[in-house]
């Protein structure tokens, strides 16, 4: 079953087309790799997605309902979570607080009259400890290492129990030995049931996680298929030793 599809999707910025009729599916329960050259438009496709950017022309369909045109809450509330290229974390407060923070946005009120607040607290907590990050809960979040900022902002999407995830360079900066982790962790939010969408520049990060990747170059799909397929496609390795 399809879960996401992008139909023809544009964006332009001035003279720049950043994302060029570009179409993908994602596979209910899959994680699909989104690679390609500095500058092919990867970052713009999430916020597209996401509804951080309009399109000029295409569609996205989420469960087969057209969802282009919804702004970047309504499109949370359905189910799909994302991570920025540079960790979106609020460095003031608490890697607990920061937990905390999208149960604030939809419905903070609600949650403390119903007297939920203590559950949401240690949904946090669990969620920060299957992160392997449990003991930095008390920290500020601009006291954290590039790569617990990473899986603090991934903690934090998940408490919203979104269905797809849109990653944009989870292991971007991040020591080898905290990738691996980060790696581990995304294959077992898989496992529960998690489809995600991976923008990444580290290959053999991408390579081993993903059933299929699509590759991107000048914002239109250059290449689309195994880790294996893609590895071995002459324009795939032009496209990269051009740029
Ligand atoms: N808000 C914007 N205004 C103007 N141009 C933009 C904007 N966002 C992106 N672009 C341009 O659109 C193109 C695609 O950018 P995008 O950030 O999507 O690439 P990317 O594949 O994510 O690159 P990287 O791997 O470096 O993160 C680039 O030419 C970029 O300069
Ligand atoms: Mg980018």
């Amino acid at each position: 079953m399809t879960l996401l599809e992008v139909q023809s999707l544009s964006k332009r910025f001035g003279g720049v087309t950043a994302v060029d009729a570009c179409s993908l599916s994602l596979d209910l329960g899959s994680i699909t790799g989104l690679i390609g050259p500095n500058g092919s438009g990867k970052t713009t496709v999430f916020n597209l997605i996401t509804g951080f950017l309009a399109k000029d022309a295409g569609d996205v369909r989420f469960k087969g309902q057209s969802i282009a045109g919804f702004g970047p809450n309504r499109i949370y509330g359905l189910g799909i979570g994302r991570t920025f290229q540079l960790a979106r974390i609020f460095p003031r407060l608490t890697a607990l607080e920061n937990m905390l923070v999208p149960v604030r946005r939809s419905g903070f009120r609600a949650l403390v009259s119903r007297g939920q607040w203590n559950d949401e607290r240690s949904r946090a907590m669990d969620m920060l400890a299957a992160m392997d990050i449990a003991s930095v809960a008390g920290l500020l979040g601009g006291s954290l290492s590039y790569g617990q900022r990473k899986l603090l902002e991934l903690a934090a999407v998940m408490m919203a129990q979104p269905q797809l995830v849109l990653l944009d360079e989870p292991a971007g900066g991040v020591n080898p030995a905290l990738i691996e982790r980060i790696g581990e962790h995304i294959r077992e939010l898989n496992r529960q049931g998690v489809t995600f969408l991976l923008v990444e520049h580290n290959m053999p990060f991408v390579m081993g996680l993903c059933q299929k990747i699509v590759v991107l170059h000048r914002g239109a799909v250059l290449a689309e298929g195994t880790p294996a397929d893609v590895r071995g496609n002459a324009a795939v390795l032009d496209a990269y030793l051009g740029s």
